[in-house]
């Protein structure tokens, strides 16, 4: 007959009406019940164990410490996860050292799944300027389906930094430089990672990153300082992290940056006071690669083991490479430096990630080689890639129509360092393979073509190279055609971790090349591939079409093909506003007013201005243009004064006057005109995203209530005050179509 067991150490934490309910009937244990009950069986060692993260040997992604005794670690229960070990033998081989371990606990395998697992998508930054939330959330869904079954349970993704300076090498991670899009974003991603829940077998647990402020690292240089009010971390840089917060995210990840003089490795305000206090985060929160022990070269601890303990006492709950932990902590249990209940709270913390993602049931569920066989890198998966990159490409300038180029082009010439290249289609935080299929511009163009058009390829130079040698073939092989397309920009590993920049530029001679060929006298396209916004001056002077194209992924050259030939009419929109000089860096489209702005382009004396640029950017944030034209009109607002428990409708019509089907975005800008602090002329709280046939009208709307008018007031309190308000309605940050004024009364 049925005969339940109950651990003593379970019945005496639990007691008997937990175990059994009211009615007498035995309950299932809770995952809290499971947690305490194991927790109760381990040892001090084997809890710090649980805080210990390893990189396997396979890939890097910081600097390796040399590790000989790694998988004794693992058999004796000394390491609670592994990053950096991938695919469904290899996490599997790895899982089965851990159930060698006296209690059996598996290991959590956590991969920077950044844009895509094995077939890439479009780099993070390129996606936010699709716009297109669910097209987002489906890209990071896809990555999750093909990782799970490769036994990753968790990514360490989404980056939700915003960052406002386009050196800084991770802009490509992130959504760019507003709070709104990239809360929304934020949100997005988590949904489309965490799919329907941690358990589920295609879901990963998402990771947001860095907390907090690493966007603002000074002078864009990566892993610098960071000095920032507080009324700036939390209107700019912790929405983000706080839409994911609500979207249920299951991990964080803290920052290498130091902010205000704390490394946000160990700070408590950051990690108990806002994180796991005010905003009672459940999950747990893991180091940067190393970000420990670099509390000692930050000047902060003095030397390891008291980095240990102050990242403990902080709430940084599992050590990402540091070897901090793992050598320190049950010393400084010991010794009474650190209690043990915060590392009891750390490892209850990560043992219900464990339990919530079912690897108790089997810790090898999500290593299944059938499954991974069937799901990589799937026909589905590639066309999910290619209509994302579609999505992502950003057209900036287009005179005399010149796009979409006629699918009767018979001659036609592909110049530029960029035209053949694979590898960097897929951008930085991509996964390497052996084979991978990436689909360069050159074939794109070929495989669009076929054998109706003629297609010539001439390099012209390398990306970084001070050599004008390869000119004269690009000239010669830009004369005999018909229409000319330019690959240029940067390398993919330019951007990304480490990878910042102090000159912005088309890196070498890539501008004179540009130059060289326009000066031919043939339609040229100029094709610009980065990871950041970069500043190309005389091309958009002088060039009649560019397009923006990041790092589209995998399925790059059939995106940019259909693009060119107007099988798919571009939508995309800046995230990040594109400079003129790096002079203006931090430049963003919400700024102040000052109280001496200038009142038109001649009024220059004793104002905010710069004597050798103008303030305002070579392209705006939102901007971006389609090949047929929008008429955004009817603005109307149901009233035109609300109080604080109301909200006003408004609604505009969006029509296409063009001749092309295509997609708009109209974006809405709020500002406040005066108040206790003083505020952005503009900034974003809402936007929709439609697709409109020639001729067709869609009237939008949109509600604006007081979340959307409220600030920080000078004690920090999230309020809106009374009084006017602008609304603008358009399509691109610094051009408004469309405004109306109205009251927030008492
Ligand atoms: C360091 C990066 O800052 C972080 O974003 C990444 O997840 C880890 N390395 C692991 O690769």
């Amino acid at each position: 007959m049925f005969k339940l067991i109950i651990p003593v150490s379970l019945s005496l934490v639990l007691g008997y009406s937990q175990l059994f309910g009211q009615t007498g009937v035995p309950s299932p244990m809770t995952i809290d019940d499971k947690v305490n009950e194991l927790i109760s069986k381990m040892t001090l060692e084997e809890k710090v164990g649980q805080l210990n993260q390893y990189t396997g040997d396979r890939l890097a992604t910081g600097p390796v410490t040399v590790n000989s005794t790694k998988y004794e670690d693992i058999k004796s229960g000394r390491v609670g996860s592994m990053l950096n070990v991938r695919g469904a033998k290899d996490t599997r081989d790895v899982q089965a050292l851990a159930m060698q371990s006296r209690l059996k606990i598996p290991l959590l395998f956590g991969l920077d799944v950044v844009h895509g697992y094995r077939v890439t998508f479009p780099i993070p930054l390129a996606e936010a300027a699709s716009w297109d939330i669910p097209a987002i959330e489906g890209a990071a869904r896809t990555a999750a389906e093909e990782a799970s079954a490769a036994g990753i349970h968790w990514t360490f993704a989404p980056m939700i930094d915003i960052s406002r300076d386009p050196r800084w090498g991770r802009v490509m991670e992130g959504a760019g430089e507003d709070p709104y899009l990239g809360s929304v974003i934020s949100s997005a991603r988590v949904k489309g990672f965490q799919g329907k829940g941690l358990g589920t077998l295609d879901a990963i647990m998402a990771c947001a990153k860095h907390f907090a402020a690493y966007g603002a690292a000074l002078a864009g240089r990566d892993y610098n300082s960071v000095d920032m009010s507080e009324r700036m971390l939390y209107e700019v840089y912790l929405p983000p992290f706080k839409a994911a917060l609500d979207a249920g995210v299951a991990t964080f990840m803290n920052a290498f940056n130091d902010l205000n003089g704390v490394p946000a490795t160990g700070s408590s305000y950051l990690q108990r006071d806002i994180l796991k206090g005010s905003w009672k985060f459940p999950g747990f929160i893991v180091s940067d690669w190393g970000s420990i022990k670099e509390m000692v070269p930050h000047g902060y601890a003095q030397d390891n083991r008291e980095a240990a303990r102050m990242a403990m006492l902080a709430g940084s709950d599992m050590d990402m490479e540091s070897h901090s932990y793992l050598p320190h902590l049950t010393d400084l249990v010991r010794k009474g430096e650190v209690s043990v209940s915060l590392i009891d709270d750390a490892v209850r913390r990560i043992l219900t990630k464990k339990f919530e993602m079912g690897l108790f049931d089997d810790p090898y569920r999500f290593s299944n080689e059938a499954r991974e066989k069937k799901v990589l890198n799937s026909a589905k998966n590639k066309e999910a890639a290619r209509k994302m990159a579609e999505k992502s490409i950003v057209l900036l300038k287009n005179e005399r129509q010149i796009l979409p180029l006629s699918k009767n082009t018979k001659k036609i010439a592909v110049i530029g360092p960029l035209g053949k290249s694979k590898e960097d289609m897929k951008g930085f935080w991509s996964v390497k393979w052996d084979n991978d299929d990436l689909v360069s511009l050159y074939e794109g163009l070929q495989k669009k073509v076929g054998s109706r058009s003629k297609i010539e390829y001439a390099k012209g130079c390398a990306i970084g190279d001070t050599s004008r040698a390869g000119f004269a073939e690009a000239i010669e092989t830009a004369k005999r055609s018909d229409v000319v397309i330019m690959a240029v920009g940067e390398t993919f590993d330019m951007s990304g971790e480490g990878n910042s920049r102090a000159n912005i530029n088309l890196p070498g001679v890539q501008e004179e090349l540009i130059k060289a060929v326009q000066a031919t006298g043939k339609p040229v396209v100029v094709l610009i591939m980065a990871g950041r916004p970069l500043i190309f001056n005389w091309t958009s002077d002088h060039v009649p079409a560019i397009m923006y194209t990041w790092w589209l992924g995998s399925e790059a050259g059939h995106a940019m093909a259909n693009v060119l030939f107007g099988d798919y009419n571009p939508a995309g929109k800046l995230p990040m506003t594109f400079p003129r000089s790096e002079g203006q860096i931090p430049l963003f489209y919400s700024y102040k007013n000052t109280g001496r702005p200038p009142l038109n382009e001649n009024d220059r004396k004793y104002r905010s201005i710069y004597l050798d640029l103008p303030n305002t950017p070579r392209y705006a944030f939102g901007y971006g243009l389609s090949y047929t034209q929008f008429a955004l009109t009817n603005l109307e607002l149901n009233k035109t004064s609300m109080n604080a428990s109301d909200s006003i409708l408004v609604s505009c019509t969006i029509k296409n006057t063009g001749k092309y089907a295509g997609e708009e975005v109209v974006q809405l800008y709020l500002q406040d005109m005066f108040a206790s602090v003083t505020r952005p002329l503009k900034e974003l709280k809402d936007f929709r995203k439609v697709m409109l046939q020639p001729g067709e009208s869609k009237k939008l709307q949109f509600v604006v209530n007081k979340s959307k008018l409220a600030f920080y007031d000078q004690q920090m309190n999230w309020t809106a005050e009374p009084g006017e308000f602008n609304l603008m309605l358009g399509t691109r940050s610094d051009k408004i179509s469309l405004e109306r004024k109205f009251q927030l009364i008492n």
